[in-house]
């Protein structure tokens, strides 16, 4: 004991003594007039293998989404031929790690990353089910929640937001995103972006934001992971690049390049992407990291002989961090020497790195992040778990609610069944990557804490989440599976249905088969919980059907045959309380799809804003563009989503039918509660170009607005829309605003909508 005191009394000494040093090898420049003449001071001093380790990031033995290509990172942290981490967090482990920078020669300190991606300890909704609550000002206390909890822990920087559009479900990652719609996922975007990084980057709870994965990583062939991405420059333009723009213009500080290649140029090697485009018209000052070792990906996509012309490629593309390759700290010095590499390049990137550094205020304190008594004191606080429960139940869908079956009155009996009532693992979803599902609060402990002396409860499993025995031992579910055979779980949950009034059946898929690496080709329920499902629908009982999933699912034997339907997604560590408050009338459910449900896979991509295209659907004409099995819309649309109240929607009116290049078009709607119960309506707003140089989609999302409504009350709401908001890529991508009539919509959801039209007249 007493040698640990001693020791524990040096190593502080140590600390203190680096610190200091640190101080007095930085202090001179830290006044903001001073950065650049002390970063560049800095560059002046650093060996090229030096400058390189700024440029290298490795991943800590945390954990990892990849394969390990390091071990001995911490000797180059020592060495100074490694500038960043990954995956470490804790104050007391980024604190070793950052004493170990301020051993080597330029003492120059470690940037910690991290994927915090829906929270850090405090798991809020999966980002696909927060987007469904249309609430940017949510959106942003998460984010700043997040960032409190992981500066907290010892972290500067989040791979967040993902802002990747996503027009096909069987893609496992969109549940990291927003879904489908520019204007939606723009928003949130930039509400992202402030939550994490607020309004100074040296304030001690922000963090850097990584907007990610640029570029166009959610349009991946087949929906498959890492696929090829083939786009035309107006679909580029048009919808899938505004979020990133819209991130970078809120300030995010860094950039994460995507996997995919880009017609045939893989993104890190894309110069048109990361320097024209990025850099040039888009005036991004921040940094660039790759994905994890997507420099050396190059190979295989083909693009590049060997690591080392990979290393060459990304540098001279813009790429300015390699996360895990170690391509640059290994190549880029003879790359230099043969001059394939100029060095002025790399101090450029060098200068970006230290900035951020420079920002978050690390070279005048190394340890800022390191604190203790924040890590005790501000991780999953009351009022951010309060927080999380909130955003959770914003972001739950009401699907389907026949006969106004929901929400349940205390006094029935009701049977609950399936994976999810009492699962806490899957609650918490992919990427909650230092979440704990422990903490998770599940639906069963909630409902229970709810009914207690009222309502009967009853429980049975009734089906594994899967019985896929190769899908459990690919995500390391083997432990939190039930060894009874199917049938026993089946039989055991009609026992216990058959006494009960009424059944709630949580069913849904793991969160491992969304996310990284998880695309599926079948997008429904699992085969064994919907045998689990059938097998209780014939009990002729109504029939709740609560679902957890990471992507839109196929969903038609279910609307058909149960009569309510509530989309939880994965809500987080409040998941349980959350839901309860919903099934039982506490909230009244308000979220909106952001990605169409499809009613088959076969339809899918599929997204509202399509093309009429030449033949546009008639189910009495052959040749027209359709399906001979099912229609072309989805089950449910875009927008959609219900509530415990209706509300109705009169009186669309514009300030003008004509307007000019510089007016801005006023549209007003009333909204009227016509039901019993108080709730928020999330109002959408469309307009579609009827005739452009270049075909225009049959409608375009451009505004939208969340009210509160107390039951009987009527409110009028209005929109602004600036003629820059109808601008376009055309054909020989020019942005263009071209004359000509237009019609607006505004509506429930992209369906249900009342309509007016405009002309814009003149140029
Ligand atoms: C790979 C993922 O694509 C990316 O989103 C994540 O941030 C990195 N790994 C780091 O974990």
């Amino acid at each position: 004991m007493r040698n640990f005191r001693k020791n524990s009394f040096c190593l502080l000494l140590i600390g203190l003594s680096q610190f200091c040093l640190a101080q007095n090898i930085h202090k001179k420049n830290t006044n903001p007039a001073n950065k650049e003449a002390f970063i560049q001071t800095l560059i002046s001093k650093m060996t090229l293998d030096e400058k390189l380790g700024q440029l290298t990031l490795y991943t800590s033995d945390m954990s990892v989404t990849g394969p390990i290509m390091r071990d001995n990172y911490k000797q180059d942290i020592m060495s100074g031929r490694c500038g960043n981490i990954f995956n470490a967090y804790t104050p007391v482990y980024t604190r070793k790690l950052q004493d170990m920078a301020m051993q080597s020669r330029l003492k120059i300190p470690l940037l910690f990353g991290y994927d915090v991606i829906h929270g850090h300890k405090t798991i809020f909704p999966i980002p696909l089910g927060e987007s469904c609550a249309w609430d940017t000002l949510l959106s942003e206390q998460s984010a700043k929640i997040a960032a409190t909890e992981a500066s907290a822990d010892g972290l500067h920087w989040t791979y967040s937001p993902m802002v990747d559009i996503t027009r096909d479900p069987r893609w496992g990652r969109v549940a990291e995103g927003s879904g489908e719609d520019p204007v939606l996922g723009s928003a949130i975007a930039r509400a992202k972006v402030k939550g994490y990084q607020g309004t100074d980057l040296k304030s001690k709870e922000s963090i850097l934001s990584c907007v990610k994965h640029f570029a166009l990583y959610g349009a991946p062939v087949a929906g498959r992971d890492y696929n090829t991405v083939d786009m035309s420059m107006q679909s580029m333009f048009n919808v899938y690049l505004p979020p990133y723009k819209a991130a970078i213009d809120a300030g995010a500080a860094s950039v994460m390049s995507s996997f995919n290649e880009i017609n045939g140029v893989p993104a890190t090697a894309n110069k048109w992407l990361m320097t024209d485009l990025l850099r040039k018209q888009w005036g991004f000052k921040g940094f660039v990291v790759t994905d994890y070792t997507s420099i050396n990906e190059m190979v295989n996509h083909g693009n590049v002989a060997n690591e080392y012309e990979a290393g060459v490629a990304a540098l001279n593309a813009g790429i300015d961090m390699d996360m895990q390759g170690a391509v640059y700290i290994t190549y880029l010095k003879a790359a230099v020497e043969k001059n394939e590499v100029k060095i002025a390049d790399i101090d450029a990137a060098v200068y970006r790195i230290l900035d951020a550094k420079w920002q978050l205020g690390l070279f005048e304190n190394p340890y800022l992040y390191c604190d203790e008594k924040r890590a005790k004191n501000n991780i999953m606080t009351t009022e951010h778990l309060q927080a999380a429960e909130q955003t959770a139940t914003a972001s739950m869908v009401l699907l389907k609610n026949d006969n106004n079956l929901l929400p349940l009155k205390n006094e029935e009996s009701i049977a609950f069944i399936g994976p999810f009532v009492k699962n806490k693992r899957d609650l918490i979803g992919n990427w909650s990557a230092a979440g704990d599902y422990t903490q998770a609060k599940s639906l069963w402990d909630a409902v229970a804490a709810k009914t207690v002396g009222k309502a009967s409860i009853s429980y049975a499993l009734g089906a594994n989440v899967t019985d896929d025995t190769l899908l459990i031992q690919k995500m390391h579910i083997q432990e939190f599976i039930d060894k009874r055979s199917a049938e026993t779980l089946i039989n055991e949950a009609i026992t216990v249905a058959s006494k009960a009034n009424i059944i709630v059946m949580a069913l849904g898929e793991s969160e491992g088969m969304s996310g990284e690496a998880a695309s599926r080709s079948a997008i429904g329920i699992p085969p064994n919980q919907m045998n689990l499902l059938k097998a209780i629908h014939a009990l002729g009982k109504p029939i709740v059907l609560l679902l957890s999933n990471g992507r839109p699912l196929s969903l038609s034997w279910e609307n058909e045959h149960v009569s309510a339907i509530l989309e939880t997604w994965f809500l987080g560590t409040q998941s349980g309380p959350a839901i309860c408050k919903v099934l039982f009338g506490d909230e009244n459910p308000s979220g909106k799809l952001t990605m169409s449900f499809p009613r088959s896979i076969g339809q899918v991509p599929i997204y509202y804003a399509a093309k009429n295209t030449g033949r546009p659907f008639d189910n009495n004409q052959k040749y027209t563009s359709k399906y001979l099995d099912i229609p072309n819309t989805p089950l449910y649309p875009f927008g959609f989503g219900l509530s415990y109240t209706q509300f109705n929607y009169s009186n669309l009116q514009l300030n003008q039918n004509q307007f000019k290049k510089n007016d801005t078009i006023a549209a007003s709607v009333t909204i009227t509660n016509t039901g019993k119960i108080d709730g928020y309506e999330i109002v959408q707003l469309y307009v579609q170009d009827l005739v452009g140089s270049s075909t225009r989609p049959l409608k375009e999302l451009k505004k939208f607005s969340k009210v509160f409504l107390k039951a009987g009350t009527s409110k009028q709401v209005c929109f602004k829309i600036t003629m820059d908001e109808l601008y376009f890529y055309n054909a020989n991508m020019e942005r263009v605003l071209e004359p000509g009539q237009f019609k607006l919509f505004i509506g429930k959801n992209v369906n249900e909508v009342l309509e007016t039209s405009f002309e814009l007249i003149g140029n």
